[in-house]
């Protein structure tokens, strides 16, 4: 069952939203060489905290942290932990949180000091892709456009798209239907109208798009240990088009220069 939201619920949505790209935002005053996921997994729950939010995927069927640490071939739902960042590192953080009971989710894949150019050009084509699926997401389209938009522009620069995990609805829940794969057909699969607020994510590999999963039951890695992109946005349906709810202006007033 797709929920489509009324404009007060998407107001809700904008506020939960506004937070988590606030707390992301904060996070990216942080990423540097020298620093724990740890110690951002403190700094986040604080500022979520003294906001007026809950994480949500803190205590998430056993899920032990706020945000997933996506440390270079990393795909999703990694622990924080007391790895120190290191210099070409790549780190994607995936915050969801819930204000006044209706959650924001968005995912941002930062660079620790300098990259690798295939690395960094990983991430722009990824971000990129984002955008692609979020113009993709038009009243009257399927969710299979989004799908289609961002497997291509990946498969395209030689990328590959994870398939076992996909973008989602989102609301009173942090995942709702449909889902929202990064790969599919153009035409195919529910029909996409105004109210409907998704949240699309490209998690798009360097090598081969395969994955296995740590003993940990929620590590996800590719299997060849090359790096991997995650960018994620909240949107949600307005007038025919989609409006990203999350916003990385928070990240990149924080990275300045630095931001790609
Ligand atoms: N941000 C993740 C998503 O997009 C949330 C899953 S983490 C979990 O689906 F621990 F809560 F499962
Ligand atoms: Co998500």
């Amino acid at each position: 069952m797709i929920y489509l939201k009324t404009p007060e619920e998407i107001e809700k949505m904008r506020t939960a939203s506004m937070l988590t790209s606030r707390t992301l935002g904060e996070i990216a005053k942080w990423v540097a060489p020298g620093i724990t996921t740890n110690r951002l997994e403190t700094i986040a729950r604080e500022f979520i905290h003294d906001n007026g939010g809950h994480p949500s995927c803190l205590g998430y069927n056993g899920f032990p942290a706020a945000l997933c640490y996506e440390v270079n071939e990393i795909v999703v739902h990694g622990f924080p932990s007391n790895y120190t960042l290191r210099e070409g590192d790549i780190l994607g953080t995936d915050l969801v949180v819930d204000v006044d009971g209706y959650h924001g989710d968005s995912c941002y894949t930062f660079e620790v000091g300098e990259v690798a150019p295939e690395v960094h050009a990983l991430l722009v084509t990824t971000k990129e892709a984002l955008y692609k699926g979020i113009e993709a997401a038009k009243a009257g389209n399927r969710i299979g456009d989004i799908s289609n938009a961002v497997q291509t522009y990946c498969e395209k620069r030689g990328y590959t798209v994870v398939r076992e995990m996909c973008g989602h609805g989102i609301g009173k829940k942090m995942h709702e239907e449909p889902e929202v794969p990064n790969y599919g057909r153009r035409g195919c699969g529910p029909l996409i109208k105004n109210g409907m607020c998704i949240a699309i994510e490209p998690m798009i590999n360097l090598g081969s798009k395969n994955v296995v999963f740590e003993p940990d039951g929620w590590t996800c890695r590719t299997r060849d240990r090359r790096p991997s992109a995650h960018y994620e946005h909240t949107c949600a349906i307005i007038d025919g088009k989609a409006q990203p709810l999350t916003t990385f202006e928070f990240i990149k007033e924080a990275l300045g220069q630095r931001y790609i």
